[in-house]
């Protein structure tokens, strides 16, 4: 049966590392009641295990592609606390992509299932009991990738950007129910998905900052928060350049490594040097 406290409900996904972790931690620090989802159980047992209150936080390892999965976790979240007072969808991958090479197609299909279709199965068990109640916050995970199509992510940006425009449609949706929908669209943050990246990060935010802010502005149901903030600004001005003047200056961009780039280079011989610590080349 349902227990009812006043301390928050969180239901995160992609919570054993990165930005997912960072605001478990700092959801438990507030004294939250947490549902972590991950697919790596062992390192949501380590994290659960490493916050001030253990016995408030319950491991879902599972894929979020798999939306049965998913919605089982919220069932047995919900029948044990009730409906949660925030949810956010933010597992994620990230992979360089090319659409010439038909090796590729697999990794654009489970770049928009992670992060596009598994928000909206992360969500979907959570709507109607947040509808009853007038109460509830949705928080997706977009990023500022999503902005304009970046050359050699375009599975990523095409995801986050669906993302983002799924997230519009739902806030709207969901506005006379009183259910709020936060959009928040990482810069760059610290975590393992940008320990490898091979180019230079403006503006670049630890997580725990990151988790603090971003915590501040679902508090506030605010519609779309960029974070870092000056990456606000460099998003805005993206939004805005004309096609031509954005192909001339991007032409020359940096290029996310392929996940066939990125596995040659783990498995280079050990005097090559260590591999970057990037999970997302794991068991996607
Ligand atoms: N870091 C940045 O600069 C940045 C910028 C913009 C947007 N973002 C977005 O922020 C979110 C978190 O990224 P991060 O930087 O924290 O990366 P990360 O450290 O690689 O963490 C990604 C998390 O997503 C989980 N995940 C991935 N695929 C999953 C699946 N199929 N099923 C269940 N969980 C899955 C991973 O857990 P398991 O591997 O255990 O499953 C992990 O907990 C992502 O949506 C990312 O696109 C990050």
């Amino acid at each position: 049966m349902a227990t009812h406290t006043t301390s928050p409900k969180v239901f995160i996904t992609g919570a054993s590392s990165g930005l997912g972790e960072a605001l478990a931690r700092h959801y438990a620090a507030q004294g939250a009641i947490l549902g972590l989802v991950g697919r790596r159980g062992d390192k949501l047992a380590d994290l659960a295990a490493s916050l001030p209150h253990p016995h408030a936080v319950h491991c879902y390892a599972l894929d979020v592609r798999d939306a049965l999965a998913l919605r089982a976790a919220a069932d047995d979240f919900m029948a044990r606390h009730g409906v949660p007072d925030i949810v956010i969808a933010n597992a994620g991958i990230s992979h360089g992509v090319n659409t010439e090479d038909a090796a590729d197609l697999p990794h654009f299909a489970s770049v928009m299932d992670t992060n596009w279709m598994a928000m909206v199965a992360t969500f979907s068990p959570f709507v109607a009991p947040m509808r009853e109640r007038k109460h509830g916050t949705l928080v997706g995970i977009g990023s500022v990738a999503g902005v304009r199509g970046l050359p050699g992510h375009g599975a990523y940006s095409a995801s986050k950007a669906a993302a983002m425009t799924y997230l519009e449609s739902l806030r709207v949706e969901l506005r006379a129910a009183k259910v709020a929908v936060v959009t928040i669209a990482p810069g760059y943050i610290r975590t393992p998905m940008t320990d490898g990246n091979p180019f230079p990060m403006p503006f670049l935010m630890p997580s725990d900052k990151f988790a603090r802010k971003a915590a501040a502005a679902i508090a506030r149901r605010k519609r779309f928060v960029v974070l870092p903030w000056p990456m606000g600004v460099v998003a805005c001005v993206m939004r805005c350049l004309p096609r031509w003047l954005y192909d001339m200056l991007f032409a020359r961009a940096p290029r996310k490594p392929r996940l066939s780039e990125r596995q040659a280079k783990n498995s280079a011989p050990a005097n090559a040097g260590p591999p970057p610590n990037d999970p997302s080349t794991g068991p996607n």
